[in-house]
């Protein structure tokens, strides 16, 4: 049976080969809440190419959490024209001010609390806690799916195996560096666990990944056939 995979492993490689993205703290440094929360939600339909540019232009307009809560509506909905999903601006928008009515604008610092915001979901809840706020937190975006689909060979189709994914996911947790291991799922999905074409012989986790033994990655994460 595969070694399994170590999350100092992951966090070894990360450190060399992390992405400088305008959105990520310098590292060893925590990222503010406020950051994570515009990044990831512009992420959420959109490209980091995209990305990038509207993420610095929101920070300089909006530098605080309450200075976006005091925006008019339509400022912010004419800033993101371009990003498309017009229904995230209008959650980003509602969720500042939900921040600064109901927390005195503090994001709060459990994935619980941060559920009860609105427009925070699962995912935003836990980019959140684990990278401004060092909890440990699982957030599963399509890259983490695939790396866990092809560690442990999930023969499940999505979307069906989503909650297995999810719990075979929380199984790689480290006991530190939270925000740090959920940003090196994010770019090992990015850049060597690609859909296509995976660069398996760069990869920290090759040895432990039974989708590599079996000599076919590609073939995870399997999909329902449409
Ligand atoms: N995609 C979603 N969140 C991301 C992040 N924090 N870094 C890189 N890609 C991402």
């Amino acid at each position: 049976a595969a070694a399994r995979p170590a999350p100092a492993a992951l966090l070894a490689w990360y450190d060399r080969h992390r992405r400088r993205l305008p959105w990520r703290a310098a590292p060893g440094r925590r990222q503010e809440p406020y950051r994570v929360f515009l990044s990831e939600i512009m992420l959420q339909q959109t490209t980091v190419v995209t990305v990038a540019p509207y993420y610095e232009a929101f920070l300089a307009r909006w530098p605080s959490v309450a200075a976006l809560a005091e925006a008019p509506l339509e400022e912010v909905l004419s800033a993101w024209a371009g990003l498309g999903y017009y229904a995230r601006a209008r959650n980003l928008h509602a969720c500042a001010r939900a921040v600064v009515a109901r927390h005195g604008g503090v994001f709060p610092d459990t994935e619980e609390a941060l559920l009860d915001l609105p427009g925070i979901g699962p995912y935003t809840a836990a980019a959140i806690a684990s990278i401004a706020y060092e909890r440990r937190a699982a957030p599963v975006d399509g890259n983490w799916e695939r790396v866990v689909a092809r560690l442990f060979a999930v023969d499940e189709p999505l979307p069906r195996a989503k909650a297995k994914l999810r719990a075979l996911a929380l199984t790689l947790l480290p006991d530190a560096r939270h925000g740090d291991f959920a940003q090196a799922m994010m770019d090992l999905g990015a850049t060597i666990c690609t859909p296509r074409k995976p660069a398996c012989a760069l990869c920290p986790w090759t040895e432990a990944c039974v989708a590599r033994a079996e000599g076919a990655p590609e073939r995870y994460p399997v999909k329902v056939a449409k």
